[in-house]
């Protein structure tokens, strides 16, 4: 958040913003009220059909809300069309013309917008050294790997300078090493530019990474907004300990009488000798042992029939079928709102 510069002319506003599409009876997105600063990385998770295409659509002017404005730079721009906001749209499919050449493809915007043929080479010239495409100008787009087609979307979205750029599952077609890779191209784009990114994903590895806040979603609604430190340590509800890293969930009585559920991370609970300090403690069997390599992920069933997740070192495994005694410390139990 330190590097985070508050640029007013990139901050975005939702208020009470809904939608309901046409012919459905649920909403696609419930009331919402939502504000991103300028310069930050901001990331819409959720699993899929949770609203998040549909929020990035209402922000970009693709979709009308039923109810609520929309606000981007302090300006009201629920009534624009996407081209009269400012902001650029990176789709999944990266949505470049396959008959332009690469430099055509990228001066695109600053077509549309006018600026003259000497500028527009500069800026062309300029965005696709940055994104290491100087070389590949002339090619078509069919004539490079998904990872360059992607750089070539980047730059058409930089080059024109928006203050928002809005990102839609960009990664989500790249093999696991190359998406790790234009993790840190994007986010080394998004702070040398100091651009507002709203970045939806359904991949907490991406959003923890790169986002200086997340909002998570599920079924049109917003669960929780906080660092990616705050999600993982800090998850409010059931469905965010269970979507965002790994939680066991135990429902316990709550002071008042009703239940509520408290989660523990696998990484908290400690097995055999290493759960005499806990203050709390379980007997169980081992009931699955899976070698992941840094650890194991072992799963227990406790005598009282609840079964957790427990990592254990690599080096010292039980296996299936050994009694176990585990624990964890009271501290390291996180409360949730509700039961999950
Ligand atoms: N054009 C549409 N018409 C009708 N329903 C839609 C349309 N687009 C999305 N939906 C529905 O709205 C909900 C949210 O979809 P979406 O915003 O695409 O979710 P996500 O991007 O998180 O997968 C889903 O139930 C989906 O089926
Ligand atoms: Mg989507």
């Amino acid at each position: 958040m330190a590097d985070s510069v508050d640029r007013p002319e990139g901050s975005i506003r939702l208020n009470g913003v809904m939608k309901t599409y046409p012919g459905t009876s649920q909403p696609a997105l419930h009331p919402l009220d939502l504000s991103i600063r300028g310069g930050e990385f901001f990331s819409l998770l959720g699993p899929s059909g949770s609203g998040k295409t549909t929020l990035l659509r209402l922000i970009g002017g693709f979709e009308y809300p039923n109810a609520g404005t929309v606000s981007v730079g302090g300006r009201n721009v629920t009534d624009l069309p996407p081209n009269k906001r400012p902001l650029h749209t990176v789709f999944q499919n990266y949505a470049l013309f396959p008959h332009l050449t690469i430099e055509k493809n990228v001066a695109y915007p600053l077509r549309m917008a006018g600026v003259g043929r000497a500028e527009t080479a500069t800026r062309v010239g300029e965005a696709l050294e940055y994104v290491e495409l100087g070389a590949f100008a002339r090619r078509k787009p069919d004539q490079l790997s998904g990872g360059q087609r992607q750089r070539v979307a980047l730059a058409r979205a930089l080059v024109s300078r928006p203050p928002v750029v809005l990102l839609d599952e960009p990664l989500g077609a790249l093999d696991l090493r190359l998406r790790q890779e234009m993790q840190i191209v994007l986010k080394q784009i998004q702070r040398d530019f100091g651009t507002t990114f709203v970045y939806v994903t359904h991949d907490q590895g991406e959003a923890l990474g790169m986002s200086d806040r997340i909002a998570v979603l599920a079924q049109g609604e917003v669960h929780q907004i906080g660092s990616p430190h705050d999600i993982y340590l800090r998850p409010e509800t059931p469905f965010v300990a269970q979507f965002v890293g790994k939680s066991n969930l135990i429902t316990v009585a709550d002071s008042g009488g009703g239940e509520r559920s408290i989660s523990i991370r696998p990484e908290s609970i400690r097995l055999a000798a290493d759960a005499a300090a806990c203050d709390q403690r379980f007997e169980g069997r081992v009931i699955e042992s899976l070698f992941q390599g840094a650890y194991a992920e072992v799963e227990v069933e406790t005598r009282q029939g609840q079964q957790l997740f427990v990592h254990a070192p690599a080096s010292s495994t039980p296996q299936a079928g050994d009694g176990v005694t585990i624990g964890w410390m009271r501290s390291d139990e996180i409360v949730l709102n509700g039961v999950g």
